[in-house]
């Protein structure tokens, strides 16, 4: 069975039992500042699990790409990955615990479905807990042990597992969340001891299908709010689904790395080494199982394709993040970089022949075309910007290098051969010269670095950034004068009038404004063009000539979400927000203040538009 293959079934199968497909959504959530991606399937639909109605009924099943970067120095073990696509069902307010776990049992095991034999299967239930800092006392799940009995689990194969195995939630900080039950399969080891059960981290057993019931809602300070409407959330990982349906060791021996691999591989490892004839034998991946000498490659090339794969998924969504220094971008970057890294660690540390992200993004983009058609239509834009970014770190790399060389004497004539932290931290503040290719360099040179000295830096840098970046949103509004709650209101118009323009992966990444002129910085890959900037300016002017009215409503952030207000991108709310609404034109979450009719502005004029980082646009523009 492959991937296609699967999701295929886990749809027909839930659409069967009366479930509504709906379209998984963007690795950027809606409106929500908690967190930077998509972390799960239930994350976009987190406000239905709250208790808003769902317009396509009370039973839901989808795909939902996600990415998790909290393991990201993991990935290049066998399973760790920081893009995977989940498969879930949903009840709100329909099924329970009951019909959940019967759904879930006969997809695993009913041969017209996955067929898995009823011996390798072991379930995990909550072990129940005295409630503690706000949290209730939650009963032990005996009712979905129950459950499981019926359906011929002996005793063995149900284990009472506490919170940090069995609870599942919220997403970011608050939302939905309640005990889970999950399903194992028996890997056939030993088991590490007697203790040993389903659940256990030994190896022995491998969590294949999460069946959460969401009875809470977190809210911001912690306490447990019982769910009007009890919900369940269910998660199936699609790659080590099929990891263990076609009996493979890791997730990167199946179809969905291997085409991946093979072209990294291509791209990156040199033609082996001949002399008088005779070549070496030219590497495979999974060389290193039975070489050691090539373990460390197999580690760069998972690296790669994970790397590879999710940079492709981030760029090619429909609300596209482009590599910056903050946020999502950041995490883009590092990606980005590591990979670009690994890359040259292969061709044997010089780095390689040319680019060759976009080699390996091409691969990415064949092999998930058909499940995920954004990829193809995004195709060119998702080339540029990685090569974009390529070009970018391999001149930052080549100046650091330079700047390394130009160092080089005066460090080796230091007896204990120590490159400090400090100077390491410079080479990284001035260059963006990262930490381990200093290491690297020092190393071929008989030197060692002082990493303590250099996280000391590094870490007072980022205290001073964040204090800095504190300010600077502080700063977005000067003051509340009379002019300045003009052009507050005028970002709001601005901000709706380009997402009109210029498609909704427009998103605000900063505001600032005097009592002069604003300034709007937003995600947009190009230059606007002048037809562009005129067609905004008369947006925003029209809206001003209809004199809206602009309203404000005090109202649950999730319900603001709900209403599809526009919220800011890596900003933390309050559980309670204003959301204020012009005409039927904007509606973001937002503290004001702001004027009460538009016909109050004047007329709004772009004075200039340019970059102001990578994949980011700068207005300046005043209101006569
Ligand atoms: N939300 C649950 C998970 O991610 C299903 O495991």
């Amino acid at each position: 069975m492959n991937a296609n293959e699967l999701r295929q079934k886990y749809i027909d199968f839930f659409v069967k039992h009366a479930h509504a497909r709906i379209e998984g959504k963007s690795l950027i959530p809606e409106n929500d500042p908690t967190v930077l991606f998509t972390t799960a399937g239930m994350h976009p639909l987190v406000p239905y699990l709250l208790g808003a109605e769902h317009p396509a009924g009370k039973r839901l099943v989808d795909v939902q790409k996600c990415i998790r970067t909290g393991d990201i120095e993991s990935v290049g073990d066998f399973s760790h990955l920081t893009f995977f696509e989940m498969l879930g069902n949903w009840s709100l307010g329909d099924y329970f615990k009951e019909d959940a776990i019967k759904m879930s049992y006969e997809f695993l095991t009913s041969p017209e479905w996955l067929g898995i034999p009823h011996e390798k299967l072991g379930v995990t239930v909550f072990a129940g807990e005295k409630g503690e800092g706000g949290a209730p006392d939650i009963p032990r799940d005996d009712e979905s042990a129950a459950v499981w009995s019926s359906l011929g689990f002996s005793k063995e194969r149900i284990a009472y597992r506490p919170r940090e195995d069995n609870w599942w939630g919220p997403a970011g900080t608050t939302g939905p969340c309640g005990p889970d039950s999950e399903m194992y399969i028996d890997m056939g080891k030993e088991p590490c001891s007697p203790a040993c059960e389903p659940g256990c981290g030994c190896g022995k057993w491998l969590e294949i299908w999460n069946d959460v019931f969401m009875q809470y809602n977190k809210d911001a300070d912690g306490n447990y709010i019982p769910l009007a409407r009890k919900c369940v959330d269910t998660g199936m990982g699609v790659e080590r689904t099929v990891t263990i349906l076609t009996g493979k060791k890791s997730v990167y021996d199946t179809e969905i790395f291997q085409p991946i691999i093979k072209a990294i591989v291509a791209a990156c490892v040199p033609p082996p080494e001949c002399s008088g004839g005779v070549c070496a034998m030219p590497y495979r991946y999974g060389m290193g199982e039975t070489q050691p000498e090539y373990a460390e490659r197999d580690r760069s090339v998972r690296i790669i394709a994970d790397h590879v794969r999710s940079a492709v998924f981030i760029v090619g969504d429909p609300k596209a993040v482009t590599p910056s220094n903050v946020g999502a971008g950041y995490v883009l970057r590092r990606l980005i970089r590591r990979a670009i890294r690994h890359g040259r660690k292969l061709a044997g540390g010089s780095g390689t022949e040319g680019l060759f992200l976009s080699k390996i993004a091409c691969v990415v983009i064949e092999n998930f075309r058909e499940a995920y058609p954004e990829l193809e239509q995004n195709r060119a834009f998702i080339l540029e910007e990685l090569t974009k970014e390529e070009e970018r770190f391999l001149e930052t790399l080549h100046k650091g290098e330079k700047e390394f060389e130009k160092l080089l004497p005066n460090l080796l004539r230091d007896p204990k051969k120590v490159m400090s932290g400090r100077l390491a931290f410079k080479l990284y503040d001035t260059y963006g010269f990262p930490i381990e290719l200093t290491a690297e360099l020092a190393a071929e040179n008989g030197l060692t670095v002082n990493r303590e000295e250099f996280e000391e830096a590094f870490k007072k840098h980022q205290e001073t950034s964040r204090a800095g970046g504190e300010q600077i949103f502080k700063a977005g509004l000067a003051d509340h004068s009379e002019i300045s709650t003009k052009y507050h209101t005028a970002t709001h118009l601005l901000q709706a009038a380009l997402k009109q323009v210029l498609g909704s992966h427009v998103a605000q990444k900063g505001s600032n404004i005097t009592h002069e002129r604003m300034r709007f910085d937003f995600s947009h890959p190009a230059p606007m063009t002048a037809d562009e900037i005129k067609r905004v300016e008369d947006i925003v002017n029209e809206q001003i000539k209809r004199d809206l009215p602009v309203t404000m409503e005090v109202m649950e952030l999730e319900a603001a979400k709900a209403g599809g207000a526009t919220a800011l991108f890596g900003e933390k709310y309050e559980a309670r927000v204003k959301v204020y609404t012009i005409g039927a034109f904007s509606k973001e979450v937002c503290g004001g203040p702001h004027v009460e009719h538009t016909g109050t502005l004047g007329h709004f004029k772009i004075q200039k538009e340019q970059s102001s980082s990578s994949g980011v646009r700068r207005i300046r523009a005043i209101l006569e």
